[in-house]
């Protein structure tokens, strides 16, 4: 398994280009599976999970083609991929790759609202905790599909189609909303989701399947309508820039000092960390070409953050936030309200000379002057990216094992950071 060795004490300075949006890019891609036509996506990044789902697609019948290299275009931006489900092959969604991905799992609503059914393998639990698929399940049912958890996998039909519902999210949920919203747009009649996710996907996915004929208003609150269509079309859409890369480099430069360009984020798309980085001591700019982050001698303040659905602070990058606070001139109190066991992390900062304490779900971290580098283990996907800005600031070198995880969510992380003077490489292992 690979490993990334930094060593740490530059400030990071120049041009990073921020990607497309796993998280957006995802539900796109599956919402392909809605339609006989073709869905063009372009800013697709270069992530395991895009390949793994890729992968899941294809067994379903649908058919990639990535679009070629145009001149001027250096091989590093996201790329441009055509999905065409022609004709759906497979039902079934097998354990041996669902449980690769939870998203996975979100092709549930696609197939059923096209094919009137589906056999989906539950996801499982992960290291961040049990992630359960209720949501999905009951607002599938209340659509007046039959729902049965079975031998593993979740059997779900609807001979007669669809029919639109009205139905009220108890607990706000990204996945289930794009689910929901995606087997709506197919259904009989008018939907109504309430206490839906407002996450930026959640517009980017909506804006992409109006595209394709859909009748979606209010996505992007919490109440959104859908007016089900007979059947959607092709379109050809560009995927959102990723806020969560963007607010991991953002709290990078903050931690390591110096003066970064996020070239292609959108800082409309992250004002709460935005601002909890201003409060931190870091000089925020927003420019029509990206957002502008310096930190120049002045130390780092601690500011108490909690996570909470969008707009408030992402869970996703908690734990990179926490790695800045290690070094904070005082204490800051972290605490997570979105998954109940997100603080692995936790240890592994330690091991780099960090004073962190947990209170229930709440960390303590008490900054530090310096961190001193050592080999860690990443343990998720933003855990891990977490450790790699903490050794950016650390004396000495850190290894951080099983970088897997980081190959799932951020796109050529070390060339990036690498382009900016860090001194950061990869082990093949
Ligand atoms: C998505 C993101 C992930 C992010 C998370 C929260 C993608 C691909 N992933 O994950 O990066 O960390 O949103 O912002 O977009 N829950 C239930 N029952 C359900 C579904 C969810 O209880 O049926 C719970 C979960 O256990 C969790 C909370 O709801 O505690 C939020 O999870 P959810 O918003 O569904 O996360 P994902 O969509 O899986």
């Amino acid at each position: 398994m690979d490993s990334i060795v930094v060593e740490g004490g530059t400030p990071l300075n120049g041009v990073i280009t921020i990607s497309g949006a796993k998280n957006a890019a995802l539900p796109l891609m599956i919402a392909s599976l809605l339609t006989e036509e073709t869905l063009v996506l372009e800013n697709v990044p270069h992530l395991v999970d895009v390949e793994s789902l890729i992968r899941i697609l294809t067994n379903h019948g649908v058919d990639y083609q990535v679009e070629g290299k145009r001149a001027g275009q250096n091989g590093t931006e996201g790329r441009t991929v055509h999905f065409t489900a022609g004709r759906i092959v497979d039902t079934i969604a097998p354990y041996e790759l669902v449980a690769r991905m939870r998203a996975s799992f979100w092709v549930i609503g696609p197939l059923l609202a096209r094919m009137r059914q589906a056999r989906v393998s539950l996801p499982g639990g992960c290291a961040i905790g049990t992630r359960p698929v209720d949501l999905f399940i009951d607002s599938l049912r209340a659509m007046g599909a039959t729902m049965e958890v079975e031998g593993g996998y979740v059997v779900a039909s609807a001979p007669g189609g669809l029919k639109g519902a009205e139905y009220r999210f108890p607990k706000v949920s990204v996945g289930a909303t794009h689910c929901a919203m995606m087997a709506a747009t197919l259904a009989r009649g008018r939907t109504v989701l309430d206490n839906a996710a407002r996450e930026p996907e959640v517009g980017d996915l909506a804006r992409c399947l109006n595209a394709m004929g859909a009748r979606i208003s209010g996505a992007g609150t919490s109440r959104i309508v859908i007016d089900g269509v007979e059947a959607l079309g092709g379109a050809r859409h560009r995927v959102l820039p990723d806020r969560i890369e963007t607010g991991t480099y953002a709290f990078a430069v903050a931690m390591t000092g110096g003066d970064v360009l996020l070239e292609g984020a959108e800082a409309g798309l992250l004002e709460r960390p935005l601002a909890v980085l201003r409060e931190a001591g870091a000089e925020v700019e927003a420019h029509n070409d990206g957002i502008r982050v310096t930190r120049n001698g002045a130390g780092i303040r601690p500011v108490d953050v909690t996570t909470e659905p969008y707009p408030g602070f992402p869970t996703d990058l908690q734990a990179q936030f926490m790695a800045l606070m290690t070094r904070a001139r005082g204490r800051a109190r972290i605490t997570e309200t979105i998954f109940e066991n997100r603080f692995m992390h936790v240890q592994e900062l330690a091991r780099l000379g960090a004073h962190i304490s947990l209170d229930g779900q709440t960390a303590v971290v008490d900054g530090v002057e310096r961190l001193k580098g050592a080999p860690v283990m990443a343990t998720d996907l933003r855990a891990s990216v977490s450790l790699v800005i903490a050794g950016l600031a650390a004396e000495g070198e850190t290894t951080v094992h099983r970088v897997y995880h980081l190959d799932r969510g951020f796109e050529r992380l070390e060339h990036k950071l690498a382009g900016c003077g860090a001194r950061i490489r990869r082990l093949a292992g």
